[in-house]
């Protein structure tokens, strides 16, 4: 099971380009600006990345250890998840400090040694901003909950019960839901009120309607970007706002009418406390604030990362704001990562909608993160996984925009979920088992090597989550000597990305619509050769004829096929075997 509506956000339906090189130059400028518009993103989960101290627990420096790699890979920047001080309920979306390290990760020193060290190899470090809740032990709703006089009260959203008095506990103030389960409403006993929290009941939402909580979020995000991180991913920022008439959710009704039920609870529509308008005003006041910081004094333009899972394209584009109001600069289109499956039509609907609905925005996909199976258990066959990984990167890495991916992707990490309740960390996971496991299982340490504990940690350590035993093959050190591994296709697709212009900066055609198969698109950038891309969902081999589809027959350059395939003799039949990939480079321009 993946997430699903009541676990919803995620699942809305199921579940330094060089800060030193070329200093002053308007070359060097231009880049400093657009360094985000076709930037390969690359989500680090610090606990399980690389343990430099063998506690257990990834720390970040193993982070700054494995930067090299990065740097290799041809990462532009990483997005590191929660490294504040956190209680870990949540796995650090549960946060106590804003503006410190968690001891379990190191120390502020060896923050500024990570950023150092990142740009010298320019890479930018984006860090995540969780603004819709703090932990239950921030200071904040320490104070908050100490009295209903106390001047942190409205620093978070509270009500009275249903009961005969204001003071009665009664029954909660109506039947919204937690994401993880059960009522989102937490009785309080010492002030005789219930507080909101739309994720665990140890992340109080914090009122957006109190100016205070504004300033409190612009210092937070002044001081990181004084220390010269390169922006933010918003975390669940679709859920900041919650409806002021306290209206029950609807519920969602199966095909007969009877309300849906999930996990034993019924799923609600999700409209009262999710994608309220109140977000773009906030987002618009933190994008402000933090285009100052894009000067000479802060080089760079610092990048505004949304975690958007919305309904649709016209949702998405919104959270763009306007160019006189901006909000995100790359909100996460969630829409390719919630097709799960191998669908072609899907995708190429999605392709288009990213070209041709989001204006002069630039797209930015994922497939993948630290909250959903992993590709494989989403996408896979058990057979040819690899090789549908390779179609996935391709429509990754060979479409219009910026590209994310999270840790492993690039070796074919695979779902690897607790078999036992009592071994399960994730308290949602134990919460459902065993329809749903929670996350663990995409969140397991990142394999570096066949060795025990897969280089992650000291073989004799105790990684907080157990390496799979997968590990033997699925490795960073045997990937990255072998030339067919998936690890090499990653590289090779990043290297098209930031050396060939119509990889880069072209806009995308769909070519051969109506095949239900193979997805095939034209990559064009005026002044360089037309790139043309075919990519086969399916496990039948499969023939596509580009010159039916206008491309004229002629000298093609092969610029990567799925390892073992031939090359095109003719445009008539580029043949693609299962989950085949070819793509190429017209010798000459078209028009088009
Ligand atoms: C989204 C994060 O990715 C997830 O891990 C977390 O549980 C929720 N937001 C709540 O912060
Ligand atoms: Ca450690």
């Amino acid at each position: 099971m993946h997430w699903n509506r009541n676990l919803a956000l995620f699942a809305a339906a199921a579940i330094t380009l060089g800060m030193g090189a070329l200093k002053g130059s308007s070359q060097d400028s231009t880049n400093e600006k657009n360094w985000w518009r076709n930037a390969v993103f690359y989500e680090i989960y610090p606990r399980s990345f690389a343990d430099a101290n063998n506690d257990g627990i990834g720390d970040l420096k193993g982070i700054t250890a494995h930067l090299d790699y990065l740097k290799e890979l041809g990462v532009d920047a990483i997005w590191l998840t929660p490294i504040y001080p956190s209680p870990q309920v949540d796995f650090g979306y549960d946060i106590s400090d804003y503006v410190a390290i968690d001891p379990k990760y190191g120390t502020m020193a060896d923050f500024d040694r990570l950023m150092t060290e990142a740009n010298k190899r320019h890479i930018r470090v984006l860090m995540d901003m969780v603004m819709n809740h703090s932990s239950d032990k921030h200071k904040w709703f320490i104070q908050s909950r100490a009295s209903k006089t106390n001047p942190y009260r409205d620093w978070y959203v509270w009500h009275d019960g249903k009961g005969e008095t204001a003071t009665d506990k009664g029954k909660v103030p109506n039947n919204w839901a937690s994401v993880f389960g059960g009522s989102a409403w937490e009785w309080d006993d010492k002030t005789r009120q219930y507080y909101y929290h739309k994720f665990y009941v140890q992340q109080p939402d914090l009122n957006w309607n109190n100016p205070k909580v504004h300033q409190a979020f612009k210092d937070i995000i002044a001081f990181w970007l004084k220390k010269g991180v390169a922006g933010f991913r918003f975390d669940a920022i679709t859920t900041l706002f919650e409806d002021p008439a306290m209206a029950d959710e609807g519920v969602v009704k199966d095909k007969d009418g009877n309300p849906e039920i999930q996990n034993g609870e019924p799923v609600l529509e999700n409209i009262k406390t999710d994608n309220l308008p109140g977000v773009h005003d906030v987002m618009a006041e933190m994008r402000a604030h933090a285009d100052k910081f894009s000067t000479n004094a802060y080089p760079g333009t610092r990048v505004f990362i949304g975690e958007t899972y919305l309904p649709n394209i016209a949702e998405l584009l919104k959270q763009y704001g306007t160019p006189e109001k901006p909000e995100f600069h790359l909100p996460m289109d969630t829409q390719v990562l919630l097709i799960n499956k191998m669908d072609a039509s899907a995708f190429r609907a999605r392709l288009e909608d990213a070209e041709g609905e989001l204006g002069a925005n630039v797209p930015l996909f994922v497939f993948d993160n630290h909250d959903n199976p992993r590709i494989d258990a989403r996408y896979g066959d058990g057979v040819h996984d690899t090789d549908i990984q390779r179609v996935l990167s391709t429509v990754l890495f060979a479409s219009k925009g910026a590209a994310l991916f999270y840790q492993g992707d690039e070796i074919g990490m695979k779902t690897t979920p607790p078999t036992r309740k009592e071994d399960v960390k994730d308290p949602v996971g134990q919460r459902f088992w065993p329809t749903y496991k929670g996350r663990d299982g995409e969140r397991t340490p990142m394999q570096w090597t066949s060795a025990i504990n897969a280089g992650f940690d000291s073989p004799t350590a105790k990684p907080w989550l157990p390496v799979p035993a997968n590990n033997s093959t699925i490795n960073v050190l045997a990937e990255k000597s072998d030339s067919k591994s998936l690890y090499t296709w990653y590289r090779s697709l990043i290297q098209l990305k930031k050396t060939n212009a119509a990889f880069s900066e072209g806009s995308d055609t769909m070519l051969d619509r109506n095949n239900p198969s193979v997805l095939s698109w034209k990559r064009v950038a005026p002044g360089a050769p037309p790139v043309i891309i075919c990519a086969n969902f399916s496990a039948d081999p499969q023939s596509v004829d580009l010159v039916s589809q206008g491309i004229p027959e002629g000298a093609i350059t092969t610029l990567l096929k799925t390892p073992g395939a031939a090359d095109p003799a003719s445009l008539k039949h580029v043949n693609l075997g299962p989950f085949g990939v070819y793509i190429g480079q017209l010798q000459f321009m078209i028009s088009h």
